[in-house]
């Protein structure tokens, strides 16, 4: 595996090669992310992956000093995952003005779910992918599932910008209990962290509501609120979306449409 630290030398190392699938990280990698290289492999013969800590993307008083950096352990672990190339740059190398003048700026869904609790996230978030597409110039570059908004919106982008680029989403991995995997999971206490699955059993039971045909969503979302609330935890929002835009979900009036039809005998 080849370590790169400059855009100069990947885009050297790039024009060598053929199909390219791309895997961006944070670094700090887990089973999690080495799933994403597997399906990165399945996808095209090279396997390019970036380790960046994107300061862009996290909020005020968010944990970006503290964000675990664990570069020689990172290497080793792709290394032996069959990867091509580490992209690593410092940050001097993808924002070498101190400030980014040019943003992207994804649509509203920037604001909402979790962009409600974090401003600015995917704004950071699209702008520093943004480079890191057109830096690494992938056929394929890998998202996962774990981080459901993010691939909403870089699908979204990519699709609205044109970009000749595949996402591929890759499901999330788990702890055998449940939990998702997270670099940020080393920062939970021994009780954090056993409570951690209270979650998954929540969002399941939400997602066996709708499966078996509930189609109150907001009932839905109020019972798994109540249920972690009455466990001790401080919910931001548990909110049922469409899987594929992020947007409000509303069966209730697909429901009252499909009784105006049938009942009522309204023709199509
Ligand atoms: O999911 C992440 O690790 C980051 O948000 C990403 C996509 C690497 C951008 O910094």
């Amino acid at each position: 595996m080849q370590l790169i630290h400059t855009i100069d030398d990947l885009r050297q190392w790039r024009k060598t090669v053929g199909r390219v699938a791309f895997v961006p990280t944070m670094g700090n990698l887990h089973e999690g992310h080495l799933a994403l290289v597997q399906a990165a492999k399945q996808a095209a013969d090279k396997v390019v992956v970036s380790i960046f800590v994107n300061r862009l993307q996290f909020g005020q008083g968010e944990d970006f000093d503290q964000y675990p950096r664990t570069l020689q352990e990172d290497a080793s672990k792709l290394s032996h995952a069959g990867v091509a190339v580490l992209f690593a740059p410092d940050e001097r190398e993808l924002y070498p003005h101190v400030s980014q003048d040019y943003n992207v700026m994804p649509p509203h869904l920037q604001n909402e779910l979790c962009g409600r609790f974090r401003p600015g996230h995917f704004r950071g978030v699209a702008t520093v992918v943004t480079k890191l597409f057109n830096i690494v110039a992938p056929d394929v570059a890998c998202f996962g599932k774990k981080d459901y908004q993010q691939l909403t919106i870089i699908r979204g982008m990519v699709a609205d910008l044109n970009a000749n680029i595949e996402i591929l989403p890759v499901d999330t991995g788990r702890a055998p209990d449940g939990m998702a995997l997270s670099s940020r999971n080393a920062y939970l206490t021994a009780a954090q962290r056993a409570q951690g699955p209270q979650l998954y059993a929540a969002l399941s039971q939400v997602a066996k509501g709708i499966v078996a045909g509930n189609g109150d969503y907001a009932e839905l979302e109020r019972a798994a609120i109540d249920a972690l609330q009455r466990q001790g935890w401080v919910v931001d929002y548990i909110e049922v979306r469409h899987a594929d835009t992020l947007a409000v979900a509303h069966v209730a009036i697909a429901t009252w449409w499909y009784w105006v039809q049938h009942v009522w005998a309204i023709p199509d």
